[in-house]
């Protein structure tokens, strides 16, 4: 990470609000930041990690709540894109009174921004949130919220999969491909089993041990590999990412024999520029927000009362969504990143235009 101190209003130009909240008694350190709510409240997890620096939360926090804006766009949701961080290992910094406090000052926001969970937060904490805030998603059944949302990630990451088949084979069908799965975490042990009703065939990695366990005692039929380098290695026609975020480096994608790459993890690519070199290589990538936002569609769900028949409806949209995206890429000629980013916007545009149409 580079240690020249970040300018806010520099490195985020385009974002409406930055928010920092600080209760030195239960050591709260957080920054909520609002990309944009062009299309409504903005909607984004709470990260809760052991950033460096407050520079390396500033960084992290804009970018993701970005990515929000672009992924409800992209979905079609009405909300906005935001995303909070909290500074601190959650393992000894989390309590009770902490996450109440952030409750606070989510409430002072007045509904601009709804939080929800992400790496470091659970259904649990939101529920604490929830006890000093109105403006929380991802709450546990038994207070009335979505619960874990990796169910309809990996349904979507498989619609967004079959679109690609289509696009790339004729059929929207995984049936007699082999797919790799770097992952086999919370969405990617649901993607597996998708995958395995469609007929493919899976081989996996995951450095977790009983994560893999859980997968091969639940299909048998599924080929382990070592290492993502093995996977990357191995002869495949999909390469699924739903570990890490930059999983897709020259490197990897030097050596993928796979065709498609569609996956869960967020911020796949590596680099700016490495979207074209995945088109130069032949390789059709499935944008990583355009298909992993069943998650999101799953919490944004709460806001009408969860229901979630309602919710995997919309996530089946994910199919169209990431077609359309192959064919204004095509059209364009732009790798499909792009395509995706200019759909979304050309959305903002759309509707935040109908604002001019006076009401009264
Ligand atoms: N959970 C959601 O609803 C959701 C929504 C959108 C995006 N995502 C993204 O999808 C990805 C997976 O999310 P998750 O909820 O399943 O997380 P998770 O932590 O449950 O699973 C991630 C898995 O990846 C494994 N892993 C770590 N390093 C690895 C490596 N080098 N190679 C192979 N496996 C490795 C971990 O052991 C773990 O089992 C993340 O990038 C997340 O940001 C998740």
């Amino acid at each position: 990470m580079p240690s020249t101190p970040v300018d806010v209003f520099e490195v985020g130009s385009a974002h409406e609000q930055v928010v920092f909240a600080n209760d030195p008694a239960s050591g709260l350190r957080a920054i909520i930041a609002i990309h944009s709510t062009a299309l409504g409240p903005a909607l984004g997890g709470t990260r809760f990690y052991p950033y460096a620096s407050t520079d390396d939360a500033v960084r992290d926090v804009l970018n993701l709540s970005r990515g929000m804006t672009y992924k409800a766009a992209l979905a079609g949701l009405d909300l906005g894109g935001g995303k909070a961080v909290i500074i601190g290992d959650p393992a000894t910094l989390k309590s009770e009174a902490l996450l109440r406090a952030y409750g606070r000052f989510v409430q002072s926001l007045n509904g601009r921004y709804f939080t929800a969970c992400d790496v470091g937060t659970y259904s649990e904490d939101m529920d604490h949130v929830a006890r000093e805030c109105d403006f929380v998603t991802g709450r546990t059944v038994a207070h009335g919220g979505a619960g874990d949302s990796s169910v309809l990630t990996a349904y979507g990451v498989f619609q967004g999969m079959r679109a690609a088949s289509e696009t790339l084979w004729g059929e929207p069908t995984l049936a007699g491909r082999t797919v790799g799965v770097a992952g086999v975490g919370k969405v990617g042990h649901h993607l597996v089993r998708h995958l395995i009703e469609d007929g493919a065939a899976v081989v996996v990695t995951d450095p977790h041990q009983p994560s893999v366990e859980r997968v091969t005692t639940e299909f048998p039929q599924v080929r382990v590999v070592a290492d993502t380098d093995a996977l990357v290695a191995t002869e495949l026609d999909v390469y699924a990412p739903c570990a890490l975020g930059s999983a897709l480096t020259d490197e990897v994608v030097e050596t993928l024999s796979a065709r498609i790459v569609c996956g869960a993890a967020n911020n796949q690519l590596a680099h700016p520029g490495i979207e074209k070199v995945l088109e130069e290589q032949g390789i059709l990538y499935a944008p990583d927000y355009c298909v992993n936002s069943g998650g999101l569609i799953q919490v944004a769900d709460e806001l009408e009362g969860f229901s979630f028949e309602r919710a995997q409806q919309r996530a089946s949209g994910i199919f169209d969504t990431t077609r359309a995206v192959f064919a204004l890429a095509r059209r364009e000629q732009v790798p499909p990143a792009v395509a995706a980013d200019r759909l979304a916007e050309q959305r903002m545009r759309d509707v935040d235009r109908l604002r001019g149409i006076h009401l009264r």
